[in-house]
């Protein structure tokens, strides 16, 4: 299959490209498009048959479920049914935004987007782009992170190219992601709301109007094997091996250091992501890719798959990262770590 790059403004997109991109939709086709998190890969959210496309573009196991964008909240109630008004409360202070909301699902949605579960994820996007087109294809577009199953989430265009070109229609180019990482999945059908995933709203954020919120991530190895693939460790992954450092900063330098020299003596070549701050003490110890100001998480977010991908395409054996902090969009960049780490931590 040919992919068809288009080119779109990504404050002010084209009308004549976003009608060609809610046309493919429409035709049952998939639609790469850009969103303040990450890309995301689309399909018409009430066609089962396109659904089914993305599972098989993304080589994603079927029990993983999909989130469903809308473009107003009329929308919600098409997608699901009994939505509690702590839903409709968060939705206005966080939509248009990085939030996805579980409810209960409504009949209209085929089982394929849950998995045969009677829940939905729901989220309506701030990017313009992404607004445009949900708003031109007039049909809420389920949509997963347009990366390949495990690999880091693509944060741009290029990003897409580089794992689903040839398998997908389109490929909206609107440039980097916002956030650069993926929105906050908040499960609202149980007795107390539970974070799934941590993400670009924070938990601090949320406490303010949901105080009983439980963080409740599942980190499950791959031969466990899992409901969700969304739970797995190994997503967000490098192919390098990536190894997560944590503890007091002098010593973790230190041992981020002699880590490197070991791998080095053993032919190893080894990549480094690292705070601007820790430069300077890292010199020398490998490829260094900088990923912002040590204190400037929105940077960290922003940067952190495009350098992970960065480094992989170098071909470094081992990846080195220093834990920034688990305060704010920290608690998300902490778990995309944790899990492109496979659960390796290394405490010092
Ligand atoms: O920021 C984002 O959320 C991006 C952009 C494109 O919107 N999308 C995204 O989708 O990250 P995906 O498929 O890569 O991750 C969705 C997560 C998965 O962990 C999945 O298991 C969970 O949401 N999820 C989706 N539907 C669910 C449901 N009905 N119940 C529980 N978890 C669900
Ligand atoms: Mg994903």
């Amino acid at each position: 299959m040919q992919t068809r790059l288009l080119n779109v403004d990504p404050d002010d997109p084209q009308p004549e490209l976003i009608a060609a991109a809610a046309r493919a939709l429409l035709a049952g086709e998939l639609v790469a498009f850009p969103t303040e998190t990450v890309y995301g890969l689309g399909a018409n959210a009430l066609d089962a048959d396109a659904l089914g496309k993305i599972f098989v573009a993304k080589r994603r196991p079927t029990s993983d479920p999909i989130i469903a964008h809308i473009a107003d909240l009329e929308q919600l109630d098409t997608l699901a049914r009994d939505v509690p008004e702590i839903a409709r409360i968060l939705a206005r202070q966080f939509w248009p935004g990085p939030l996805t909301l579980i409810l209960k699902r409504a009949e209209a949605v085929p089982g394929i987007i849950a998995e045969g579960r009677d829940t939905i994820a729901v989220r309506m996007p701030a990017h313009p782009v992404a607004r445009a087109l949900l708003a031109a294809a007039a049909v809420p577009v389920g949509a997963p992170s347009a990366n390949t199953f495990t690999r880091p989430s693509a944060t741009r265009a290029a990003h897409v190219e580089e794992d689903l070109a040839g398998r997908i229609a389109m490929i909206l180019d609107g440039g980097s992601a916002t956030i650069g990482l993926e929105s906050t999945v908040l499960d609202l059908t149980g007795p107390t709301p539970r974070v799934l995933r941590p993400g670009g709203v924070t938990l601090e954020s949320l406490r303010a109007v949901v105080p009983d919120l439980e963080l409740a991530p599942s980190y499950v190895s791959v031969s466990e094997g899992s409901q969700s693939p969304g739970q797995l460790l190994k997503h967000y992954s490098p192919r390098a091996r990536l190894l997560l450092f944590h503890g007091d900063e002098t010593r973790v330098l230190d041992a981020m250091r002699q880590r490197a020299k070991e791998a080095m003596a053993m032919g190893q070549t080894v990549g480094l992501l690292v705070a601007d701050e820790d430069a300077t003490a890292l010199e020398g110890t490998g490829d260094m890719q900088r990923l912002g100001p040590a204190g400037d998480l929105d940077a960290i977010g922003r940067r952190l798959f495009a350098n992970m991908r960065e480094l992989d395409a170098r071909g470094v054996d081992l990846m080195l990262v220093r834990d920034p902090g688990r305060d704010g969009l920290g608690a998300a960049l902490w778990d995309r770590l944790l899990r492109a780490a496979e659960g390796q931590l290394i405490e010092v």
